[in-house]
């Protein structure tokens, strides 16, 4: 046997044993590398006879081109055994529950937003959004509350400077009831929308702030009827605290953009000597507590967006989201859900997991 012949039985059979990628790389080196075998029977080329070359070149390249082939192999072998052995040890159960909790929680005001627009939607309410820089016309002209009306005075508004030549006084909105005009100006009706949002009122103590959230709540149809403002919001009332035991008594009132007005109140019982919503308020300690205002929309508010009062009709709603937050996960005070406490939060958050579903009931 040749020395070739040799060289060739023993890298051949090296690689074959090879047991990993270190090996492999090794006899690569020793065969192929600068100071390798097979690369120094490839310098004695240059110092033989053209007769010798003839011979022996084909034999040497031939060599070089099956160890390469061999290592390729090998390796492309060793690396498809590396990769059965970790799928085969790296198992993943998609079927197991997440095990990561998002972090930080979930402030209740976004919680209590996130479920009432779940629970308007299963009734057919779009959500609808307007700016919290709104303009004197949208916040009180267009709703029947004209310059000299008291109710501007009441609302404790912050304006921003006048300026000169400008057809509209800038101000903090006040309440959410300015999305109504621009989506009944905005859209044709059938209209159906509820609108939460911040809204901001010169005022403060333990249950008013300067900044709070309202949720506005607008129909527009034909042949619209306070039935059906009463019956959306026992639906809405139901879905909200959960309960079936939920009575409303609407009590005439005035708000300038509603003819007629009416403000809700909410039976309550008292259980443990805890006020909790739902129960006969006519029992024992229960009784009556006012969380909307309501009424059909004044027929001047649907002139004002330029729709035909005859033609279409609706009612309006309008409540405080942080309130509803309260009677529902049993805060009493309103100021620190704006002071970021991590330890309010954590005690009174929500995971972000806790996604609210009709399904799954809302506050689950
Ligand atoms: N905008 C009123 C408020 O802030 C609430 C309301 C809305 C009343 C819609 C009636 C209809 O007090």
């Amino acid at each position: 046997m040749t020395d070739l012949e040799q060289l060739r039985q023993d890298l051949l059979g090296a690689i074959d044993a090879a047991a990993g990628l270190d090996a492999i790389e090794a006899i690569r080196v020793h065969a192929l590398g600068k100071q390798g075998a097979v690369t120094g029977l490839l310098k004695t080329l240059g110092a033989m006879s053209p007769e010798e070359r003839q011979l022996t070149g084909p034999r040497i390249h031939a060599l070089r081109e099956a160890v390469t082939e061999a290592l390729s192999e090998r390796k492309e072998m060793l690396e498809r055994k590396a990769m059965d052995a970790r799928l085969a040890s790296e198992t993943l159960d998609m079927t197991l529950p997440v095990d990561l909790v998002p972090p930080g929680t979930v402030h209740p005001v976004s919680q209590v937003m996130d479920e009432l627009a779940e629970i308007f939607a299963d009734l057919g309410f779009a959500v609808a959004s307007g700016p919290e820089i709104e303009d004197d016309w949208r916040n009180f002209t267009a709703l029947n509350i004209p310059e000299t009306h008291p109710a501007r005075a009441m609302h404790d508004t912050f304006y921003f400077p006048e300026v000169e030549g400008a057809e509209h006084r800038m101000l903090l909105r006040t309440h959410t009831s300015p999305v109504q005009i621009r989506t009944m100006m905005m859209q044709k009706p059938p209209i159906r929308i509820i609108a939460p949002g911040r809204v901001y009122r010169s005022d403060s103590d333990a249950t008013h702030t300067p900044m709070f959230h309202q949720i506005e709540g607008l129909v527009i149809d034909k042949g619209i009827t306070l039935g059906h403002l009463k019956w959306t919001l026992e639906t809405f009332l139901k879905a909200y605290f959960e309960r079936d035991d939920i009575v409303l008594r609407l009590r005439p009132s005035y708000f300038p953009f509603t003819e007629p007005g009416a403000e809700v109140d909410v039976g309550y019982s008292v259980v443990n000597g805890k006020r909790v919503i739902g129960g006969d308020p006519s029992k024992g300690n229960g009784g009556w507590m006012e969380v909307l205002g309501s009424g059909m929309v004044h027929r001047k508010v649907i002139e004002a967006c330029g729709l035909d009062p005859d033609e279409w009709q609706g009612f309006a709603f309008g409540t405080g989201v942080d309130r509803l937050a309260m009677l529902k996960y049993g805060m009493d005070d309103l100021r620190p859900f704006f002071d970021g406490d991590l330890r309010w939060l954590r005690h009174y958050g929500f995971s972000a997991l806790d996604v609210p579903t009709l399904s799954g009931g809302v506050g689950a």
